[in-house]
């Protein structure tokens, strides 16, 4: 191993010595060119990962074969690696790839945004860029979803959510109710929402939340009947890390009716099931109800950008920061609504629909759903469900513990935590090995993959998809187990 591979902290810092251009005071540390980045190979790459970024994130990479992949292109259904191979990608980035990898018309959007040497940040004045977005996303809201605030990301869009409507429920109603199994972000305020043990560490969470089962309206009236201080309950529509989770429409129409009774604020987490994934913009539009405040995000930035809405009701968002002494309570962060981001988002809304890519999901996910199903008949020792809508589709496993043969049980009970009774990692890890086909996992079950491929997805990649894991179950459950045991050694 030399000095370029070695994985100590000190050898990755000193990976490329880039010439000084010219002497000044301050001498440039040893920095990496744009050029140098791109160049990096896997083993420079897994060092300064180890060294700078998360050490512990690299072991789980490895489990999977993860590890071995730099991605140097990315376009439309696939990515392209240092070999030139082309994976196919049902995993989305957890949603946030609705038009698929580097659209041409987001690109080129982009470029003429930069040709023309417009501004991105100018905090000062109003921005006709987060203005025309601000109208976008009202124009594809139903309701009086009018209100708008621009953030980066999922999380910080639902802190704005939360941040509203505990101040539009007033200081004597500031308890959340929220759902098991949820995910709403990692960041302070909403990890006290977020339903996962893991997440939540040993951090002091806030305390005013109220925790009830996912699609329990019984419990939610409960909750709302017996504790007059809940001002809010936050659900996400379709529960991505729960392991793609629905509830009926009867709940959402009764949670819009109690809401109402009691005057608790519904607040739509859409950050992964919005932007047309399930077939309707929102997934609550399929239950014909509205709530008084969602949020969007990932494939919102048109996957070229990282950027988050919060879209309130106007009566809400008015009581909260309606006159000038609140109105900057929660105004935009340095990064809320600049340029390039908001003209990446402009044009991505409006490719949605000059594309037809909602009906598309709604289409040929029903196609992907049909084609899983009969998988499911042909393999019912080893798919148990398949579930979800448009192209938020989740496949659950069985629990192959009890099922193994005797000799291959000591093997997997020495591999790590995670993968323990679970064949969702084996599965990843087999169809990216040998099929050139990436999915993802769930947060909270292990033996479901989740499907969300990006919505331009057509009939002839969902047959690529399934007859890729049509091949891969074919070897049956220790077949899957041997070979991803080889994987390990091997
Ligand atoms: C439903 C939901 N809400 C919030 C978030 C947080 O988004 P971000 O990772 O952009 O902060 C996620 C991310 O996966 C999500 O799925």
């Amino acid at each position: 191993m030399n000095a370029m591979t070695r994985p100590d902290h000190a050898a990755a810092r000193t990976v490329i010595a880039t010439p000084a251009l010219a002497a000044h005071a301050t001498p440039k540390p040893n920095l990496l060119s744009v050029e140098d980045a791109k160049a990096l190979d896997v083993a420079r790459m897994t060092d300064l990962f180890k060294a700078h970024l998360n050490p512990g994130q690299l072991h789980f990479m490895k489990l999977l074969g993860f590890h071995k992949v730099k991605v140097e292109r990315a376009e439309g259904m696939y990515y392209i690696d240092q070999n030139g191979r082309k994976i196919l990608d049902f995993f989305g980035g957890f949603g946030s790839l609705a038009l698929g990898h580097n659209h041409p018309r987001i690109l080129e959007a982009r470029r003429k945004f930069q040709e023309e040497k417009r501004h991105e940040i100018a905090i000062a004045f109003m921005s006709q860029y987060a203005a025309a977005l601000a109208h976008n996303i009202a124009a594809c809201s139903p309701g009086d979803l009018d209100m708008v605030f621009l953030g980066s990301s999922g999380s910080e869009a639902m802190e704005a959510a939360v941040k509203v409507a505990e101040r539009a429920a007033g200081p004597k109603r500031p308890k959340i109710v929220y759902a098991e199994n949820s995910f709403h972000g990692k960041t302070k305020g909403v990890l006290s929402i977020t339903d996962g043990q893991l997440y939540r560490g040993e951090f002091k969470l806030v305390g005013n939340t109220v925790r009830v089962p996912f699609g329990d309206i019984d419990a939610i009236e409960n909750a709302f009947r017996s504790d007059p201080e809940i001002g809010t309950i936050v659900l996400e529509t379709v529960q991505g890390g729960g392991g793609i989770i629905q509830a009926p429409a009867e709940f959402w129409q009764k949670l819009r009716k109690l809401c109402d009774q009691y005057g608790v604020l519904w607040v739509a987490d859409e950050v992964q099931c919005g932007v047309g994934r399930t077939g309707r913009f929102y997934a609550f539009e399929h239950y014909g109800v509205v709530p008084d405040v969602t949020a969007l995000a990932k494939s919102l930035g048109g996957g070229k950008t990282a950027m988050g809405a919060m879209i309130a009701r106007r009566d809400v968002y008015m009581k909260a920061y309606g006159t000038p002494k609140t109105a900057m309570i929660h105004a935009a962060a340095t990064f809320g609504g600049i340029g390039e981001a908001c003209i990446t988002s402009i044009e991505a809304l409006n490719v949605l629909y000059d594309e037809g890519l909602i009906d598309n999901a709604a289409a040929t996910g029903d196609y992907l759903l049909d084609r899983l199903n009969a998988l499911q008949a042909k393999y019912p020792k080893i798919i148990k469900e398949v579930r979800g809508q448009g192209f938020m589709v989740g496949l659950e496993f069985q629990d192959f513990s009890q099922t193994l043969p005797m000799v291959l049980r000591p093997m997997v009970s020495l591999l790590d935590d995670k993968l323990k009774g679970s064949l969702s990692g084996f599965i990843g890890a087999l169809l990216l090995r040998d099929y050139d086909v990436l999915v993802a996992f769930t947060e909270y079950n292990r033996n479901v993959i989740r499907l969300e491929p990006p919505l331009i997805c057509q009939k002839e990649h969902v047959d690529r998809f399934v007859e890729a894991l049509d091949s891969l179950l074919s070897r049956g459950i220790t077949g899957i187990v041997k070979d991803f045991l080889k994987s390990q050694v091997g």
